[in-house]
Formats: structure tokens, sequence, C-alpha cells
């Protein structure tokens, strides 16, 4: 397995561009099963979650393509949207649309696989999925999404270890549901009706619907696709089904999660980022949260980047994790990692998934000083992170060793990183690009190293 060996301590400065959203990718990749002919994605990212769901949308009889990049302008940028060229366009086109089942080994690599049930109940009718375990941030029920499901006349039952869906002979129905649950909307729960919607006969009314960017986005190439959508991103979202939809191209919006990564890596760094390719619009909250912390997150408008740095260093703020548009889950890790330099102490409490503290006893390892108390962690912060061999746990919480590393004094190690691999584009190629001493080592060749 890799690891990541970081050289802390050293400010980071100059320029990153931020990859498309993993979190719409994924659920957008699926949608395009219901599409008559082939959809082109633009700003895909390429992660080993984007690779599984490729490989299940190959699995269900689509022919999938990753095009080059087109020639980069002298800009540095290339013509489509004016974007920086990180990858080229994948061409995604259902063309046998007989396979129905999700197996086992594809579905419990990746959670996210889930968001496939409402595109081909929409789209084939029917699907044999395999039910899906937990994952280090805790129990991942799909309750919600069966409910939602079941609303617009789909039926289920389990056999071996699979859910088979089917939609009624006519086709699903529309109606009125509330989708919500004991803890808040759900992202890929609403996409699953919102795509399954989309085909049905009549009108569906979505109550209690998630506000993520990446529904809106999901909503946006359905529409472009033939769909009647109105109000995604919103807690309500009306849905006229149609009888196809048709093959587009569509650009996916940025990563927020990973724009709220870079800006704390300048922070904790006492360096200065500048994010080509960042929506300041879609982490409002999260901007909140950091100018409390007396990290500044300014436009440079002429350059059409967000500009990052804490010049006179971190202030503890207390932040609760809530649906979109409060504090993201998928940055309390990481902004835990940057409360342990801050000078006082702090609270994160965690509303989405209680279990996600895997990272504490982690960063613990590195010299800060956080206690686990219930749903919250109590960081005593005012500590000087001291490098040392640590190990990831899930995607978000290796996002906050890997930051800790950063500015930690010494040689931070960082072990299983395959987790990183399924979240963060290229990272250390972006974070060797402004500074930062970092290489990807493969415990074959230490091994070797140590047995010469
Ligand atoms: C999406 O997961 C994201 N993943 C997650 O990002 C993110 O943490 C999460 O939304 C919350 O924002 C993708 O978009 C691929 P939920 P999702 O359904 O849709 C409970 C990352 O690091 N729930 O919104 O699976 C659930 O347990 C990943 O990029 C039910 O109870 O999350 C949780 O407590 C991690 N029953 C809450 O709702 C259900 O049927 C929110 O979950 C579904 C969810």
């Amino acid at each position: 397995m890799d690891s990541l060996l970081i050289q802390g301590g050293r400010p980071l400065n100059g320029r990153v561009d931020i990859s498309g959203s993993k979190n719409a990718s994924l659920p957008m990749l699926a949608a395009c099963l219901m599409a008559d002919g082939p959809t082109r994605l633009h700003g895909v990212p390429r992660l080993s979650d984007i690779a599984s769901m490729i490989e299940l949308l190959r699995s269900l009889g689509c022919d999938i393509t990753r095009n080059d990049p087109p020639s980069l302008g002298d800009t540095g940028k290339i013509d489509f949207a004016g974007r920086p060229a990180l990858d080229g366009p994948l061409d995604i086109d259902p063309v046998d649309e007989s396979p129905d089942t999700c197996t086992y080994d594809l579905v419990k690599t990746m959670r996210a696989s889930v968001c496939v049930l409402g595109p081909m109940l929409a789209k084939r009718g029917r699907v044999r999925f395999s039910v899906p375990g937990g994952c280090a941030i805790g129990d991942r029920p799909i309750d919600l999404h069966i409910r939602g499901l079941k609303k617009l006349g789909a039926t289920f039952r389990q056999d071996g270890g699979y859910i088979i869906g089917e939609a009624p002979d006519g086709g699903l129905r529309g109606t009125t549901l509330y989708l919500g649950g004991a803890r808040g909307p759900t992202v890929l729960g609403t996409i699953n009706v919102l795509c399954a919607a989309a085909l049905a006969n009549g009108t569906t009314h979505i109550v209690g619907a998630a506000c993520e960017p990446e529904v809106a986005d999901v909503a946006q190439i359905l529409n472009k696709m033939g769909a009647q959508i109105r109000g995604a991103g919103s807690p309500e979202i009306v849905i006229q089904g149609v009888d196809r939809l048709v093959g587009v191209t569509h650009t996916v919006i940025p990563d927020r999660i990973e724009t709220g990564t870079f800006v704390l890596a300048a922070a904790m760094t006492q360096g200065e980022l500048r994010l080509r390719n960042a929506r300041r619009d879609h982490l409002i909250a999260v901007i909140d949260a950091y100018e409390q912390a007396d990290i500044c997150v300014e436009d440079d408008d002429e350059n059409g980047e967000l500009v990052a740095h804490a010049p006179d260093g971190l202030k503890p703020v207390d932040v609760t994790t809530q649906p979109y548009p409060g504090f993201p889950t998928d940055l309390q890790a990481q902004f835990m990692a940057a409360m342990c330099l801050a000078d006082g102490g702090s609270i994160i409490t965690e509303r989405i998934y209680p279990e996600r503290f895997t990272h504490v006893a982690e960063l613990n390892r590195l010299g800060a000083n956080v206690v686990k108390e219930g749903p919250s962690a109590i960081v005593r912060g005012g500590g000087k992170l001291q490098g040392a061999t640590v190990m990831c746990t899930d995607l978000r919480a290796s996002a906050a060793l890997l930051l800790a590393g950063l500015a930690a004094s010494g040689e931070t190690r960082l072990d299983r990183i395959y987790h990183i691999d399924r979240g963060y584009e290229k990272l250390e190629e972006k974070l060797q690009a402004v500074g930062g001493r970092i290489e990807r080592v493969n415990d074959k060749a230490d091994a070797q190293i140590i047995a010469a």
C-alpha cells in the first residue's frame, strides 16, 4: 500500500486548480443511464471513486471513454467555459439496457453506487442491487432512498444479499412525498428520487429535499436532457415527468470540499494560495466560520481566483456540521486540524455522522490535544504539531491528517492513502506545485530498502 511522506513546516504559496466535484460527478454519471444516446461530461475528476462508478456503469451496459485534454491555450485554460484543464471529458453511452444487476464486488467499494437505483428504475424498470455495507464514518442506511422510490410506485424485495427493485408495468407515478430523515435530508436519496421522478407519469413534489449544490447540478443536466425540474437546491422540488431524455454536454461544478480543504492548507502553513475554478457561493457558511478564525478568503475578480491566507494566525471557533447551506460534515475533520493550531479551545460538533471522529486519535499522535465528548470533540488548540506516522481511515480524515502534516514540524508519514485517492485529484502534484514537500512511497519499495 502507498504512503505519503510530508516534510512539514513550510508555507504553501501559489496557484491551485480546483477539480470538478466528486459528489456531483458520481450521481451525474448514474443519471446518464436515463438518456437515449451519449452524454459528454467535462470536469469529471480522475479519482478512484469515479473509476468505481465507471466500472459499475460499464457492467450495466454503458460504453464509457475518457478523452485526452484539449490542447491548452496560451492562458493555460482550455476553451470551454474558460476552465483550467486537468483532464479530458468523459463520454457515456448507455448502449445496452439489458443488464440489471449491481454486483457486490462493485457496490462494496463505494456506497455512492446507490445512486443508480433511481435511474435504473426510471429507465429500465428493474434493478438488482447488492445491499451496501457500512463504512468508516458509521452506518450508511438507504431507508430514505427506498421509502421515496416506493412512494413513486416502485416495489422492493430482498433476495440473498440483493435488493430487487421493480417499477410498475405502466411506469413510476408522480406523487407528493416527504424525504427528510432523523438527521436531516439525504443528498443521494434526493437525487435518486429526482431522477426517478424525471421519467415518471405525472408530477412529483419532493418536500424535505437536500439543498446541496450537487443536487442542483444534477437537476441542471437533467433539464438539459429534457426533464422539467423546478426548485432544485431548495427544500421543495417539483418535477413534471417526461417520456424521454437525450444525451447532452455538461460541465461539472467545482469541488467545494476540495476548495475548503485548500483554503485551510494556506491558513495552516502561513502561506497564500490562489484558487482557480473555485465557487465562493457554494461555501458561504464555510467562509463565515473561516473568517471568524481569522482566515482571509478574498476575491481576485481580475484573475477569477479566490485568495486564501491567515497572516495573523488562527483564532478558535466552535462549529456544528449541518445539512447545506450549513457547515458541511465533509470539512469537519479538516477544520478540526486547523483548530488544533488555534490560540485557544474550540468545540466541533458532528450532527450528520456522529461516528465521524476517527481522525481524533491520529491528530493527537501529531501532538494535538483533542478529546471526544459524545457528538462533539473538544479541541484544546495552541499546540505545536510534530511529525509522526499516522493512518488514514476515511477520505476526509485523511485530508485532515495531510493538512496537519503540512503544518507540523519534521516528517509525517501518512499510511493507507488509498482513502485520499478516492476524493482528491492529483493532490501531491497540486501541493508540490505550491511548495509542498510531499512524496508518495510504496511500502514494497520501503521493504526492499530495509531488506537491502
Ligand atoms: C453525500 O452522501 C456525500 N456523498 C457525502 O460525502 C456527504 O458527507 C453526505 O452527502 C452528507 O452531506 C456523495 O455525494 C457521493 P446523506 P449521502 O444521504 O448522500 C442519513 C465525502 O466525503 N441517511 O445525505 O450518502 C445518513 O446516515 C462523502 O465526499 C439515512 O438515515 O449522505 C446521514 O446521517 C462522505 N437514511 C444523513 O442521513 C438514508 O436512506 C445524511 O446522509 C440516507 C441517509
